[in-house]
């Protein structure tokens, strides 16, 4: 599928055929293409909890608003990020490239996000957006379906998932195959009002 294809086709799917299963192969494909996102400073903050134990889907459902793709879809991912890991991971994530380039990007990490907690915070949330939209355009390549979601007790989530607490969750999404079309694209906004020519 061309590209313009999957981003126009792409839609939140909130109805899923509880039949259809994908691979752990298949699966990791997914993931591992959704990991190719761009990550500020290479930090890769994102991690991906994969969830396939279906009792503890249900858990998820119960405190996700009763929402059936939760249980229903293929896939549930529930996209976290680490929010330590410009200080933890930084020479893991800069490992091979020349030593001044080391240096250079420890100090400017180091100053880009110490002592800057909404920075650390804002700089994971941007990080899961593009990891969680990459998920689901390559999903859309391969025919899938998916959801983005973040209707539900991002508390209770953590607690089921044993979210670590130098961890947040940015989103979680389903990927499967719809069973339940999309209705019509509604209320768009006009294209001249949400696009700027170089000024507010
Ligand atoms: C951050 C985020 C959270 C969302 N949460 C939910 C959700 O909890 N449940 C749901 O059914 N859809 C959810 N959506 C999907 C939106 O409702 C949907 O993307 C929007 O209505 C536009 O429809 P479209 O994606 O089909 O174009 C969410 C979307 C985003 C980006």
């Amino acid at each position: 599928m061309h590209i313009d294809e999957a981003i126009r086709s792409r839609r939140a799917i909130k109805g899923y055929d509880a039949g259809f299963t994908l691979s752990r192969e298949e699966k990791n494909e997914l993931l591992q293409l959704a990991l190719l996102a761009p990550t500020a400073f290479n930090l890769q903050h994102v991690r991906l909890v994969e969830v396939s134990d279906p009792a503890l889907r249900q858990q998820i459902r119960e405190v996700g608003w009763g929402q059936a793709q939760m249980t229903d879809a293929a896939m549930l991912v529930v996209v976290c990020a680490q929010l330590d890991s410009w200080e933890k991971n930084v020479s893991r994530v800069w490992d091979g490239a020349p030593v001044e380039v080391r240096q250079f990007m420890a100090g400017a990490i180091d100053n880009y996000y110490r002592d800057k907690p909404q920075v650390q915070r804002d700089e994971t949330m941007r990080s899961c957006g593009l990891v969680a939209q990459t998920l689901m355009l390559a999903a859309r390549g391969k025919g899938l379906d998916s959801c983005p979601m973040d209707g539900f007790d991002f508390d209770a989530v953590a607690k089921l998932i044993n979210l670590p607490d130098n961890h947040v969750i940015g989103l979680m999404v389903a990927v499967g195959k719809k069973a339940i079309e999309a209705k019509p694209r509604i209320g768009k906004l006009p294209f001249d009002e949400v696009v700027i020519r170089d000024r507010f």
